[in-house]
């Protein structure tokens, strides 16, 4: 069974839905850590209610990313974690943990990349007037939301649809495919 960090800085709808997924048995996975960048992030207390081990740190009061990254990767190896799934990390990752997981690191991202990267898929998206958007699940590299491609799924804007109406489209699509996918490296994993 794949042991995972999950890494996240904002409300953890994602979190959630993977956490969901593995108690109803479709996700045959442990989530041994959650990582989180913000202390006011709604995630930590999904966590804590599923007594999910924490960890909160400020990135401000660390040399620099190495040092932290160094902190988080003693955070994981302590619990035997095996893949870094990222959910909502709004945070590049740097060399000291891409090297100790490499093509273990995982992220999912609101728009069709290469389209809409960086910060405010959604947004970017509904400012752009586009008619097709979606989802992304891709192997993290040294880019900003550039490593290799695993899945995809399109969400249809339509003419009337909010800047709200597209992220719970997006949302609803996250919560299926980021557990599937996850699921589905796992019994790559296995059959090796
Ligand atoms: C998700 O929509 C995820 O795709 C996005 O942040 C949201 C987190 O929501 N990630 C990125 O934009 C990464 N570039 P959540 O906290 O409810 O899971």
């Amino acid at each position: 069974m794949m042991n995972l960090a999950i890494f996240a800085s904002g409300t953890g709808s994602n979190f959630d839905a993977i956490m969901t997924a593995i108690e109803d048995g479709k996700l045959e996975a442990n989530v041994s850590l959650l990582v989180s960048d913000r202390i006011d992030a709604g995630v930590i207390e999904k966590a804590q209610r599923r007594q999910i081990d924490t960890v909160v740190f400020n990135p401000k009061s660390f040399a620099n990313k190495e040092a932290f990254e160094k902190a988080l990767l003693k955070d994981c190896k302590d619990r035997g974690v095996e893949w870094i799934i990222l959910a909502g990390y709004m945070r590049l990752i740097g060399s000291t943990l891409l090297m100790a997981y490499e093509h273990r690191i995982l992220n999912i991202h609101p728009s069709l990349l290469p389209a809409f990267p960086g910060k405010d898929a959604i947004g970017q998206a509904y400012d752009k007037q586009v008619k097709l958007t979606g989802v992304t699940v891709h192997y993290v590299d040294d880019g900003m939301d550039t490593g290799p491609i695993i899945d995809q799924e399109a969400v249809r804007i339509h003419e009337q649809d909010t800047k709200d109406d597209i992220k719970q489209k997006i949302q609803a699509v996250e919560h299926e495919l980021y557990p599937r996918v996850i699921q589905s490296l796992t019994i790559k994993e296995e059959s090796r």
